[in-house]
């Protein structure tokens, strides 16, 4: 319900009419003036765009119903899966290798849950590839809404022909650079994995797999 107090402003009448879309008291907001502005909506969006209001509240009913299970599906995620969701919103994590016994670390994106395994990709020829495979231990770290992540492990190469193709599927961007039928794209998943959720505010979490 809508507290009256609340509704001061144009500003707090129109967060409320949103937020509570259907639950507006009739006779303390102008309905009317509402409703025409609608129409006036309805006619411009049709006329400019071909889609009618209710395309658009169907949509956005869509939408608001994937977000809440995506979002679901992180509330309820833990060990593997949580770690996945952390490095998959975070977009952009940091690998380092070893690299003749110095540390070696770059930016990196690709991350991939499959098969219960927590993958990597990469590009053959790269640098990268030839570290892992004189060793194979590797630390990553990213961050996500003031926590911070780090997970050691080592790689494992995987040139299964479905993990390519479910990677390339999952970041389709990837398509114009790699390819799942030639030796052009390298798979690793994460073997022997410790990972460590910190932020300032929460004790460590520490999720093994
Ligand atoms: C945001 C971002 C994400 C990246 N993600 C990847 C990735 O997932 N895989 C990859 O091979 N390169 C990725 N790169 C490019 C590598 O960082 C780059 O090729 C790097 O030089 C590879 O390390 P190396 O020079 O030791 O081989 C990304 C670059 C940026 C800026």
């Amino acid at each position: 319900m809508i507290e009256k107090e609340s509704l001061t402003g144009r500003r707090n009448e129109r967060r409320k009419l949103v937020a509570f879309g259907g639950e507006i008291e009739l006779g303390f907001i102008n309905l009317g003036v509402r409703v025409a502005n609608l129409l006036v909506a309805e006619e411009f969006m049709n006329r400019e765009l071909g889609i009618s209001l209710a395309d658009l509240a169907a949509y956005l009913k869509q939408h608001a119903e994937t977000m809440m299970l995506e979002l679901e599906k992180r509330q309820n995620a833990d060990g593997i899966e949580k770690v996945y969701y952390f490095l998959n919103d975070a977009q952009t994590y940091y690998l380092a290798t070893v690299d003749n016994g110095k540390p070696r670390v770059r930016p990196f994106g690709t991350i991939l849950f499959h098969d219960d395994k927590l993958y990597i990709q990469t590009g053959t020829g790269k640098n990268v590839v030839r570290q892992i495979s004189e060793n194979p231990a590797v630390e990553i770290c990213a961050m996500l809404n003031g926590a911070w992540i780090r997970i050691a492990a080592e790689l494992v190469e995987d040139d299964d022909h479905d993990v390519k193709v479910a990677m390339l599927e999952k970041m389709p961007s990837l398509k114009g650079m790699y390819s799942a039928d030639d030796d052009s794209m390298k798979m690793y998943y994460l073997k022997d994995a410790t990972a460590v959720i910190s932020s300032f505010t929460t004790e460590p979490q520490v999720i093994g797999f």
